[in-house]
């Protein structure tokens, strides 16, 4: 009996929840046991259980590395370190995390690129849509400072937004190296013709992609996009006047839907002018939905929907926007959409009522009130 309790697969992590009545950061033993997907907890500092193991259907094995962050019944648990030499051999032996980044000139062709990193089978985990001041570029670049091409990299990253990611998968830094291709786009398309720089890329300055080249730069570059203690990084692009606010919902974020919605946004002629992945907070979600509570009955499972993972908000412009993208989202019930309006993002890529794809404004009004709520309150957890 014991032996064959001890021989069952499971995964140990320690976990972190920031619980804001006590304000304080908790911690606890995970363990996860991907036969049955089961989860279990323990309090470790009060040493005692704190979920029995629960079988919870939404967590996937995919989900459980060090540095994600997970939703188990609405508390939001930041994976922090594998609880044992097993788990770390088994889940982190080659899970690496790197810098992509889309350069100014393939930032209209994002969607593919996205995509081909997810087929390639990254996760992404964070992103933002940012514009280099000149000197965050020659930041960025200063190992190349005293090259000849120096001025020209500076003039090209600085000439439009950029949108920085980072990437997590197995031997990261090497792999999203290679999807890239050479450094020059026509020596790309003879020797890698499949490649982000041989599709995507201009020249050989205006090369479509970034991606760090050790894993220590990969270190020192998430560190400037998205820094771990104090400040921002970069600010996002984010303008508030003249758009309307989308949210590519959790469930389609983890399905790999990302950079299929975000290409058809974009061959429907609206202009993604910011970009922020995060995960929302319950209290947030809550907040974000507050005007559907009591007219929607779906209220509660949105919110829960909302705060499941990570999710991709976008400030879209276009003609006659809040109305105009309304109308290409489609009825809120995918069913619905699909008899009615085919052609419509929740029709083709909803599920159901409460996920149902994306989020987007409904009145005018309200655009001005979504976007800095979630920039600014709620990207930087
Ligand atoms: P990246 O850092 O952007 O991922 O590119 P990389 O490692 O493949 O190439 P690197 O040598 O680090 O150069 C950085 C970027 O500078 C521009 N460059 N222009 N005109 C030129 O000869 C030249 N050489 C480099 C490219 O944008 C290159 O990606
Ligand atoms: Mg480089």
């Amino acid at each position: 009996m014991h032996k064959q309790k001890s021989e069952e697969d499971r995964y140990v992590f320690t976990a972190e929840w920031y619980d804001p009545n006590a304000a304080l950061q908790r911690r606890y033993q995970l363990l996860y046991y991907p036969k049955d997907g089961s989860v279990e907890m323990y309090d470790l500092k009060n040493h005692r259980v704190f979920l029995r193991r629960t079988k919870y259907d939404t967590l996937r094995k995919e989900d459980f590395y060090v540095g994600n962050k997970i939703n188990v019944f609405s508390r939001q648990l930041h994976l922090v370190d594998y609880g044992d030499q097993y788990t770390g051999r088994k889940v982190g032996s080659k899970k690496e995390n790197t810098l992509a980044m889309i350069k100014p000139d393939a930032v209209p062709k994002m969607g593919s690129i996205i995509e081909a990193i997810i087929e390639s089978g990254f996760t992404i985990t964070r992103a933002k849509m940012v514009l280099l001041s000149r000197a965050e570029a020659m930041d960025f670049y200063s190992e190349h400072q005293s090259k000849s091409f120096f001025s020209d990299l500076i003039n090209f990253m600085t000439s439009g937004p950029i949108v920085a990611m980072e990437v997590i998968g197995d031997d990261a830094v090497s792999t999203w190296r290679k999807l890239l291709g050479p450094t020059n786009c026509s020596v790309a398309r003879s020797e890698s013709p499949k490649s982000i720089r041989a599709r995507f890329g201009t020249d050989g300055t205006k090369n479509a992609a970034h991606g760090s080249d050790s894993i220590a730069s990969a270190a020192r570059e998430l560190e400037f996009f998205f820094p771990s203690s104090g400040g921002h990084g970069p600010k996002n692009t984010a303008k508030f006047t003249q758009c309307t606010c989308c949210i590519i919902k959790p469930h389609a974020v983890s399905e790999g839907l990302t950079g299929k919605i975000i290409n058809h946004i974009l061959d429907a002629d609206f202009e993604i002018s910011a970009l922020q992945m995060f995960t929302m907070e319950k209290a947030n979600a809550e907040e974000f939905y507050e005007v559907y509570k009591g007219v929607v009955a779906e209220y509660t499972e949105m919110v829960v929907e909302l705060c499941s993972g990570p999710c991709l908000a976008l400030e879209i412009q276009g003609t006659d926007v809040p109305k105009s993208f309304r109308e290409f989202c489609g009825p809120a019930d995918p069913e619905i959409a699909r008899h009615l309006r085919p052609r419509t993002l929740r029709a083709q890529f909803g599920k159901n009522k409460m996920k149902n794809a994306v989020h987007c404004t409904d009145l005018p009004e309200d655009a001005a009130l979504e976007l800095p709520q979630l920039w600014y309150e709620w990207a930087y957890p």
